[in-house]
């Protein structure tokens, strides 16, 4: 895929201190694109600058922020062709213990400020007539887990989110699709499988194992370079007839 490099483009992309956004940075830096890289943790300031990108630093909780990066990236390079929603959070509790203020945090930041910001970016993708709106959403975005209720309501809203920017988008050439992966090998998962160890008095090999890829067919994590691969190519010129579509990296989880 990454044959499928594309002319230069501005992109802004989101949660980029780490993981999945970390390695879009660098894969989009790579095949000459602008970024501009949004993260609220200060750590992403050194990654974005050692993969020659701008970062750009905001609480994409807050909907004020989501508007003053995208105004930077205007500012900055006069226009935004590629948005990537991949900021992303994870609290794990039942739904009569779920905490409110989690709740609120999690769709706050992982469904409206993905609706603030392709909001914001839209005029200049239509004004230019080419745009790629690429959410980053999750195997949860098409099944549930037990203990995930915002997350999980937050990921099948962004597939929702996508279809509808397809849609208003098709005539504008402004393409939205989102990909929906199983466990990324990333800072947000090492976390997970720490947190279930303790919880079930299991090795960490083994809450891989036995939790994290037993409905998988092909046993390993995913690599955070893998969907940045496919991120690439949604983002392609050769990408242009692909909208509106959830595209699973699942190792083949629904396939059952
Ligand atoms: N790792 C996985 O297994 C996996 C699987 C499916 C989907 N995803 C999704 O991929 C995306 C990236 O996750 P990751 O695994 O790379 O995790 P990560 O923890 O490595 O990265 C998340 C990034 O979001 C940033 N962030 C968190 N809160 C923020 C806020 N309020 N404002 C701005 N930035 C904020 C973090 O600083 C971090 O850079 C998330 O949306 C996640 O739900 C991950």
């Amino acid at each position: 895929m990454t044959d499928n490099a594309s002319t230069p483009r501005v992109a802004l992309v989101t949660g980029t201190s780490s993981g999945i956004g970390e390695a879009v940075v660098r894969h989009f830096c790579e095949q000459g694109h602008q970024v501009l890289a949004v993260d609220f943790n200060p750590a992403g300031q050194e990654v974005a600058e050692r993969a020659g990108a701008v970062f750009f630093q905001a609480d994409l909780t807050d909907g004020e922020a989501c508007k003053a990066a995208v105004a930077e990236a205007l500012k900055r390079f006069g226009r935004i062709d590629i948005l990537v929603n991949n900021a992303g959070i994870q609290h794990v509790a039942p739904i009569e213990e779920f905490p409110e203020s989690q709740w609120r945090r999690i769709i706050d930041l992982m469904l409206t400020a993905p609706f603030l910001l392709t909001q914001a970016a839209w005029p200049s993708m239509r004004e230019n007539g080419w745009g790629r709106i690429i959410n980053i959403a999750s195997v949860h975005a098409q099944v549930a887990s037990p203990g995930k209720a915002a997350y999980i309501s937050a990921k099948h809203g962004m597939i929702g989110l996508t279809k509808t920017a397809a849609l208003e988008g098709g005539d504008q050439g402004i393409t939205a699709n989102a990909i929906c992966p199983a466990y990324v090998k990333t800072p947000l998962v090492d976390n997970q499988i720490a947190d279930q160890a303790r919880m079930h008095g299991m090795e960490e090999q083994e809450v891989i194992e036995k939790i994290m890829l037993k409905n998988a067919a092909v046993k390993r994590l995913i690599e955070p370079s893998e969907v940045a691969e496919l991120v690439a190519y949604l983002a392609s010129d050769a990408a242009g007839a692909v909208t509106g579509a959830s595209w699973n990296m699942d190792l083949g989880w629904t396939a059952q």
